[in-house]
């Protein structure tokens, strides 16, 4: 079994991301080293700051490290609450202050009735490993912002989020189906590839070890993940 600390206290995140992994992997969050500072994310994109919470637990813990940064772009809001979705109310807000905020403002501008209010939720992945970033991955999912909550699933923004194609946001919709589409699903499917191209260098050995890696890396097409529908 292979290891993976995602650097993340979010069990939503924790819990989307280990089931998308499978049981081929132990998975590990930052739940349990309460002694670990949180990084400032002072970086400028999504990208930036899964880098810096990525390094950060590398630099402090062995192995293999995965870290997830992802919000909501509106449209209307020219791209708002984006990488300050997490602390779009206040700078330790709950996910309910942050909706309110959202809807608050949404609420300010002179919207035309019934033109959809598009928006996606983004996530860039960065995986490191010994203080060092090993690879990026990004995912996006489109949609729109209905302007009254529906569904208790998920977390964040997703009782306000429809994404293309459906017509429940994703706290309706089921967990499964959520983790077919979604932004982070999106960013996971290279990421997978990656983590597999690794695990195929690691069982090869000696000279045929660089053989695995140039093949792994130079497929053309790999099975999609499981739990990608087609
Ligand atoms: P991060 O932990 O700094 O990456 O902040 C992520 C924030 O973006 C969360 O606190 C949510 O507000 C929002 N977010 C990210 N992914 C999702 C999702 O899948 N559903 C709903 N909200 C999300």
């Amino acid at each position: 079994m292979r290891k993976l600390i995602i650097a993340t206290r979010n069990r939503h995140k924790t819990r989307e991301l280990a089931a998308m992994l499978g049981p081929e992997w132990m998975i590990e969050d930052l739940s349990g080293y309460t002694e670990l500072p949180e990084p400032e994310e002072n970086g400028r994109t999504f990208e930036e700051n899964a880098v810096i919470k990525a390094l950060a637990a590398s630099h402090a813990l062995k192995g293999l490290v995965l870290a997830d940064d992802s919000g909501l772009e509106v449209d209307l809001l020219e791209g708002a609450p984006g990488i300050r979705s997490a602390r779009y109310a206040a700078e330790k807000a709950t996910d309910k202050e942050n909706r309110d905020r959202l809807l608050g403002e949404l609420s300010r501008l002179n919207h035309a009735a019934g033109q959809p209010i598009t928006a996606r939720f983004r996530c860039a992945m960065a995986l490191a490993e010994q203080g060092k970033v090993l690879a990026t991955f990004c995912g996006r999912v489109e949609g729109r912002i209905v302007l009254a909550e529906a569904g208790t699933g998920g977390f964040g923004y997703d009782p306000l989020f429809i994404p293309d194609g459906y017509s429940q946001t994703f706290a309706e919709l089921d967990a499964g189906t959520k983790n077919c589409l979604s932004h982070r699903a999106r960013a996971m499917e290279p990421a997978m590839a990656w983590l597999a191209a690794r695990g195929a260098a690691e069982t090869a050995t000696g000279s045929g070890m660089e053989r695995a890696v140039r093949r792994a890396a130079s497929e053309p097409t790999r099975p999609r993940p499981r739990w990608i529908r087609s």
